[in-house]
């Protein structure tokens, strides 16, 4: 690619910018570990800055290196990623440790290329790690820096479509390719997730203290707001569920959900098709169900698609309610310790019993 005029500067503009206007104080920030940098991109990716930073340290605390996470089971790291979503995050986390033990000695291998081979590690991610940990000189390109390079570049088509990242890929090269040898690859990295997140905002860009704007192609144009353009819409699926929240003696029925599941490794409550099956699968174990046992339903609402969710109320003893094999009996007061997906958990804290009475108190 020849060089393009508007790019000889680019990167310096934005590492000028983030010495000024960026976040230079985010506990990740600082250091050059490759673990503690991966940890927090993969919690980032999806996740607001100021949701992250208590999960980060607890996290932190409990598995301070590789080696201690590559050991502990997946059933122990579930609860330190409780409520932070997209849990396939946290089970790729745990098994990258277990192939750096297994494969490369423990630790992070030295280039983005190597790092982007682990699992659970995307392009973006592996060259942001390796440009925080080592200053390599490698493009990002997450939602936030589609969004600058759309709107400064002017490129039309939805930034999901492989041509048109291939375009934003091939400009984020470019601007790299422009840029002088002294430039900070920490500061330029960080900067361009700061001026995507706090500055190219979606909904109301703040042009108007933005480095780019003076030759900004969206600005030029005024179209900030189609620039990104969104995907195409398909109407997202509703699906239905019914939900039992069995409890009796202090204690809560909880069952664990399938590897591949988007709750895998979680701890849900039984669930069923319909509230018609919930029924009558209590009642094939004796279990009476009253109409008063339905509580309010509420929708969740996943990437793909909606879940309607039935939540029933239901009081049965544990020694009465035999357990199925991929379930369990769980204190209410073991709860706070206990991986459960988001949903679940808003069900158990809304309970309309005080914890007293669960407790059998
Ligand atoms: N989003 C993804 N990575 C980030 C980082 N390092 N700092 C702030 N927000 C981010």
């Amino acid at each position: 690619m020849s060089s393009i005029p508007k790019l000889h500067d680019f990167a310096m503009r934005i590492c000028a910018w983030h010495g000024e206007h960026g976040r230079h104080e985010l506990p990740w920030q600082g250091g050059t570990d490759p673990y503690r940098i991966w940890l927090s991109e993969i919690m980032l990716q999806q996740t607001q800055v100021a949701t992250v930073i208590p999960y980060y340290h607890r996290f932190l605390e409990r598995f301070p290196d590789i080696e201690t996470l590559a050991h502990a089971t997946q059933e122990e790291v579930m609860p330190y990623w409780a409520g932070l979503g997209y849990y396939a995050r946290a089970r790729n986390l745990h098994r990258c440790a277990q192939v750096l033990m297994s494969e490369h000695g423990g630790r992070f291998p030295l280039s983005s290329e190597e790092i982007a081979q682990l699992p659970g590690i995307g392009r973006s991610t592996a060259a942001a790690i390796a440009a925080f940990s080592y200053g390599e000189r490698s493009p990002i390109m997450d939602g936030n820096v589609k969004r600058v390079f759309t709107r400064f570049f002017g490129v039309h088509g939805y930034p999901g479509i492989r041509s048109v990242e291939q375009r934003l890929w091939a400009l984020a090269e470019q601007a790299l390719e422009q840029a002088p040898p002294e430039l900070d690859m920490t500061a330029y990295t960080q900067g361009l997730m700061d001026l995507g997140s706090q500055t190219c905002r979606r909904g109301t860009p703040r042009c108007d203290v933005c480095p780019l704007a003076s030759d900004c192609e969206a600005k030029r144009l005024g179209l900030q707001q189609a620039l990104p353009e969104p995907r195409p819409r398909r109407p997202i699926p509703e699906r239905q569920c019914a939900m039992l929240l069995l409890h009796g003696d202090g204690h809560v029925l909880l069952e664990m959900q399938p590897q591949t599941g988007v709750w895998g490794g979680l701890w849900s409550l039984p669930r069923f098709d319909s509230s018609q099956e919930l029924v009558e699968a209590c009642l094939a174990k004796g279990i009476v169900v009253p109409d008063a046992a339905r509580m309010a339903g509420f929708v969740h609402v996943f990437t793909h698609f909606r879940l309607h969710i039935e939540p029933w109320l239901v009081e049965a003893s544990p020694t009465i309610a035999e357990p199925l094999a991929e379930q369990r009996w769980v204190a209410f007061d073991e709860l706070d310790q206990t991986a459960v997906p988001a949903p679940v958990r808003t069900l158990l804290d809304a309970l309309p019993l005080g914890q007293a009475e669960l407790r059998g108190g």
